[in-house]
């Protein structure tokens, strides 16, 4: 079934003041993505989480941003420009049925799924893509925003998310949003 998909404008709303004090990327990612790493940005849109993330995992990382919207990746490049972090962000354009990453299986250390899954048609399915791009042992951060998605709602995601092979490991306290800390098996 098709879902609203958050538009194209609403990308630079996204990174306002409010949010940085309720929901920023130091606070909310720093515990899990360190140097060195190779990091997944499920529905980046313009960046404001993957920029942060980007300058965290330092020159010798990677952070992979995919979206739906290529205008949202455009935005999102020009601004990783002009932070100086172009050299470890790569853009891909996804479709609403793949995250169209095939080849880079269990080649991520850490994924980011913030304000993304309930715009997502099959989650299953999305989900499942996301276990098999994760190394073993690596961790998905999801998040839902509490004025679009239910505890319920939520719930079922987490249900589905241990059906496609994860873990629940935490429950981290993000204001504004419904969160979990997923894992992979070790082996
Ligand atoms: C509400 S925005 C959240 C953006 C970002 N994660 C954040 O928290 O600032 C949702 C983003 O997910 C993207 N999106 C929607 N469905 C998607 C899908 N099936 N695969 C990848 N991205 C998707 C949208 O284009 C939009 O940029």
């Amino acid at each position: 079934m098709a879902k609203h998909v958050c538009p194209y404008w609403v990308g630079y709303l996204l990174s306002n003041r409010l949010r940085k004090l309720l929901q920023g990327p130091s606070r909310v990612l720093g515990p899990y993505v360190k140097p060195d790493v190779a990091v997944l940005d499920v529905g980046s849109a313009m960046g404001f989480f993957s920029i942060p993330m980007a300058r965290m995992v330092g020159p010798g990382g990677k952070v992979v941003c995919v979206d739906l919207q290529p205008k949202m990746l455009d935005v999102l490049a020009r601004r990783a420009a002009k932070a100086g972090v172009s050299d470890r962000i790569e853009t891909h354009v996804c479709s609403s049925a793949s995250l169209c990453l095939d080849g880079r299986e269990a080649s991520f250390d850490f994924a980011l799924a913030f304000a993304v899954l309930h715009e997502v048609p099959d989650q299953a399915r999305c989900l499942g893509e996301l276990h098999r791009l994760l190394k073993p042992g690596a961790t998905l951060l999801l998040a839902e925003p509490k004025s679009r998605v239910t505890t319920a709602e939520f719930e079922q995601t987490v249900a589905c998310a241990r059906e496609m092979g994860f873990a629940v490991s935490k429950r981290p306290y993000i204001r504004s949003a419904r969160a979990v800390l997923l894992t992979t098996a070790m082996t």
